[in-house]
């Protein structure tokens, strides 16, 4: 485990419910493959080299409720994935003194690569703009009415589906991230607050598989994407 200046704190916003799963338990405490969602996304950024710490953010009722693996840290959510993602922001800066680089990282993206994460971090950790892994767009995009009639064919050159994990320096995150609180702007991942804040993020491609685990038919499609694979 690295620590010190140059590790690279993970931030893995966990305390959503997971309502369009339609499940009893929040999603990411589903058995999945050898254990559990979350068990499975922690799997993954344990085997990023530069990821030192893990800080997991949970509800606050989940917090006392379950067991949680020792190495991680934790810390409580909020109403929103951003407000979990400022909660964690304000832990890491204030119980860890950590003033460099966080990647944040959906619990309900098991199915990330972690040589992909190697490229994010080398390909964005240097700069100030940070940078997220996307998945380059292959069908043809249509825009429609509220009706679903197509009202235009939209260039999917240069458009990307943006995912996690989302790599930044985590001062001017949370800056970006307070702004965009106090400004009323709806975020829904950390790259729109950085881009409302002037920064121009990088995209670094990674892997179609690297699928949220969000409507019922996203845990079979995890488990066959998992089993598939044997290792990374
Ligand atoms: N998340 C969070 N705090 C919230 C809402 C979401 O930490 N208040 C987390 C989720 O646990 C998940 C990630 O953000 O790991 C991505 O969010 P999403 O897929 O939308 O999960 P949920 O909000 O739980 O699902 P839903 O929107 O269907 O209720
Ligand atoms: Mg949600």
């Amino acid at each position: 485990m690295i620590t010190g200046r140059d590790e690279v704190v993970a931030l893995l916003p966990a305390a959503g419910f997971g309502h369009r799963l339609q499940s009893d338990v929040p999603k990411q405490y589903l058995e999945l493959s050898g254990g559990s969602v979350l068990d499975c996304t922690l799997r993954q950024i344990r085997l990023v080299p530069a990821v030192g710490r893990i800080v997991l953010v949970v509800s606050g009722a989940e917090i006392n409720q379950r067991q949680f693996p020792e190495d991680v840290l934790l810390t409580a959510g909020g109403d929103t994935r951003a407000d979990s993602v400022r909660n964690g922001l304000e832990y890491i800066r204030t119980q860890l003194q950590h003033d460099g680089l966080v990647l944040v990282h959906d619990a309900a993206r098991p199915c990330v690569r972690v040589a992909d994460v190697n490229r994010l971090i080398d390909e964005a950790g240097k700069s100030e703009h940070g940078g997220i892994l996307a998945i380059p767009v292959h069908d043809t995009m249509k825009r429609t009415d509220d009706n679903q009639n197509i009202t235009a064919t939209i260039d999917r050159g240069n458009v990307w589906r943006a995912v996690t994990p989302q790599l930044f320096m985590i001062n001017p995150l949370s800056a970006a991230l307070d702004k965009a609180k106090a400004d009323n702007i709806a975020i829904t991942d950390e790259a729109s607050a950085m881009e409302y804040s002037g920064y121009r993020p990088r995209v670094v491609a990674c892997a179609q598989d690297n699928l949220k685990i969000t409507v019922p038919e996203d845990m079979a499609l995890a488990r066959l994407i998992l089993s598939s694979r044997n290792g990374s």
